[in-house]
């Protein structure tokens, strides 16, 4: 008899279950200020939550195929109908539907590092080999490299995927790069989970008019602010989402995310506010970490910022450690550029940001 082992497929053999040990962290301890996973600090809306009460009641019924809601986000993006729209529990579940629709085992995925982790593990759980293609680093700043990503380009390459803005460099790839790399005719998935914080204009989506390979994928976990709620989508031309919607768990978007989800659409005062106290709250930090020596500060278009203290002597690590002193979790970054300098924030309330910059600031002997 054959051991269990030896019936896995072979390229999931070992693949743990992905957990956030900083989520568990926070959730075992609500004391403790959350800013390392970027999550918006302020609840839903009311106009949300009175959706939420009110599919809630409907609980004991299956979803439909969410109509109402992609006719919606179809007409927020001047797309022709609900039919260029796919919905997800969050975008990393859309990922997984785009990606397990065209990767075979041994086929590539071109992503562009330092980036979103779960390309990696999707793309990996599916037997693709993923390409890291990374980011330049120059005068302090983070650059994109399309060159490099054409370059990477391979005949096994099967998608190729770019967040816009990117997490943790927070910063837009300029539009005529799109163009060529989706000139290629390789299935692009182009991650916009944040750009309601620069606003639609920022998008890229009119491209899926043109081009059949380009998809754009959006979330409601960031500036709408319902990351618990679990509400992604793609849009594209429709043929593709049709094809691509056949991956689907049937009902897999539940009634009371579907619902919120069109509420927090619909209410656009409650994304204003939202996205408004955010880039306040980016500027307040970014001014009040400037002023530190040899500590670079990306700067950044969406709800985290990404620094480099190398040139200080400090370690990024040192700086988790200390504001963990403080009640602060921050996202940890590995070394890379010739720095273990690297470290990011995620905007959190008012109250939090100020105690981060005075922590930061006190770390580094800024502070009488
Ligand atoms: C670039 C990027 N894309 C997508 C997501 C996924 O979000 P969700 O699965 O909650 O939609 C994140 C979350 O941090 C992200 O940083």
């Amino acid at each position: 008899m054959k051991k269990i082992e030896e019936y896995y497929a072979p390229w999931v053999k070992g693949i743990p279950m992905y957990i956030s040990d900083h989520i568990e962290k926070a959730w075992r301890d609500p004391s403790l200020h959350r800013m390392m996973s970027n999550e918006n600090p302020l609840p839903p809306s009311d106009k949300v939550l009175e959706a939420m009460v009110k599919y809630a009641k409907m609980a004991n019924r299956y979803p439909d195929q969410g109509l109402v809601v992609r006719s919606k986000i179809a007409e927020m993006n001047n797309v022709d109908g609900p039919g260029n729209v796919m919905i997800g529990n969050g975008s990393s579940e859309v990922y997984d539907n785009i990606f397990r629709m065209f990767l075979q085992p041994g086929e590539e995925v071109i992503q562009h590092t330092p980036c979103f982790g779960i390309y990696g593990l999707r793309g990996t759980l599916l037997g693709a080999k993923m390409v890291s293609v990374p980011m330049i680093y120059k005068d302090h700043l983070m650059h994109y490299d399309p060159d490099a990503i054409i370059a990477a380009i391979t005949d096994k390459t099967k998608i190729i995927v770019v967040a816009n803005p990117n997490n943790p460099t927070g910063n837009f790839m300029d539009a005529k790069h799109f163009i060529t790399i989706a000139e290629t005719g390789i299935p692009f998935v182009i991650d916009e989970a944040y750009v309601e914080y620069a606003g639609l204009g920022m998008s890229q989506v009119q491209l899926t008019k043109k081009y059949k390979n380009v998809l754009i994928t959006r979330t409601l976990s960031k500036a709408y602010g319902l990351a618990g709620m679990r509400f992604g989508y793609t849009i594209a031309d429709k043929e593709v989402i049709d094809q691509i919607a056949g991956s689907l768990l049937p009902w897999n978007v539940g009634t009371i995310p579907m619902w919120a989800a069109l509420a927090a659409f619909e209410d656009t005062e409650g994304l204003a506010e939202r996205v408004k106290f955010n880039n306040d709250a980016v500027d307040f930090i970014t001014e009040s970490l400037s002023v530190i020596p040899g500590f670079y500060v990306m700067p950044s278009k969406a709800n985290y910022i990404l620094f480099d203290c190398g040139e200080t002597g400090k370690t990024g690590k040192e700086v988790l450690a200390f504001a963990e002193t403080r009640g602060i979790i921050l996202r940890g970054e590995s070394k890379k550029y010739g720095s273990d300098g690297w470290f990011r924030v995620t905007v959190g309330t008012a109250e939090e940001n100020k105690l981060f910059v005075d922590t930061v600031l006190e770390f580094f002997g800024m502070k009488k």
